[in-house]
């Protein structure tokens, strides 16, 4: 096991998006991102969108038709490059989930969140889902997207999940508790990562405003039960 230090350089390395892309095309997790736009995140084309924690802003290449999409992240590299490559497609913004109140970003339909919250203790959790909950409108869908623990995972799952970046992978009901503080209910399904070359757990969460409509379906028969 490599030590810490050691680590830390290889993770600075990732934090390239040249490195971060080649990963992501190589281990097949570009090709499980499209699927999970495509199959299971059920974004109806012409919502209005708010990434918290967009990194270099790849996921916007998954939105559907129409979408508004604005992406957030704290790291400046990330916001440069993402405005560079995609600034045609959406806008994108140097500021942490903390620092959102203080933007007049307008509401959002969906506030999407996607391998943020495994990186975050559970006050910076607590503290990202208040702010995603003032950015959504009356009705307006939260949508997480995280690597889990899971009882009955594979070794390499969980090996390469003990070697992540983020230092505080949770199981689901992990996620849920923290998150069911701000929105008060939040359905949890479990999603092996499609087409990845290893297999990785995942869950998806989604909590909803009070108040409002929203046609973006909160229980989706397509997910297996957590
Ligand atoms: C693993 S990356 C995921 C990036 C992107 N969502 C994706 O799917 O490729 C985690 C991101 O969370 C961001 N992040 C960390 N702390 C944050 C915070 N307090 N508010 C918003 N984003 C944060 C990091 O800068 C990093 O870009």
């Amino acid at each position: 096991m490599r030590s810490r230090p050691e680590r830390g350089r290889v993770y600075r390395i990732l934090n390239q998006p040249w490195c971060y892309s080649l990963i992501l095309g190589v281990s097949g997790a570009a090709a499980g991102r499209r699927e999970f736009f495509r199959q299971y995140a059920d974004i109806p084309p012409g919502s209005r969108v708010l990434e918290i924690g967009c990194g270099h802003g790849r996921n916007i290449e998954y939105m559907p038709e129409g979408v508004a999409y604005t992406g957030c992240d704290p790291n400046p590299r990330y916001i440069h490059y993402a405005q560079q490559r995609y600034g045609s497609l959406g806008r994108f913004l140097c500021v942490s989930a903390e620092e959102l109140a203080q933007q007049p970003l307008g509401e959002f339909d969906i506030v999407l969140i996607v391998s943020v919250l495994h990186h975050l203790n559970d006050t910076q959790v607590l503290a990202l889902a208040a702010s995603a909950r003032g950015a959504l409108r009356a009705g307006g869908l939260l949508l997480a997207w995280e690597p889990c623990w899971t009882p009955s995972q594979q070794w390499v799952d969980r090996l390469m999940l003990s070697l992540d970046r983020g230092r505080f992978v949770r199981t689901p009901d992990g996620y849920s508790m923290l998150l069911e503080k701000i929105f008060g209910s939040i359905e949890t399904r479990f999603l092996m990562t499609p087409k990845m070359l290893w297999p990785q757990s995942g869950c998806i969460l989604r909590g909803m405003t009070s108040g409002g409509t929203n046609s973006c379906s909160v229980t989706n028969p397509k997910y297996a039960p957590a």
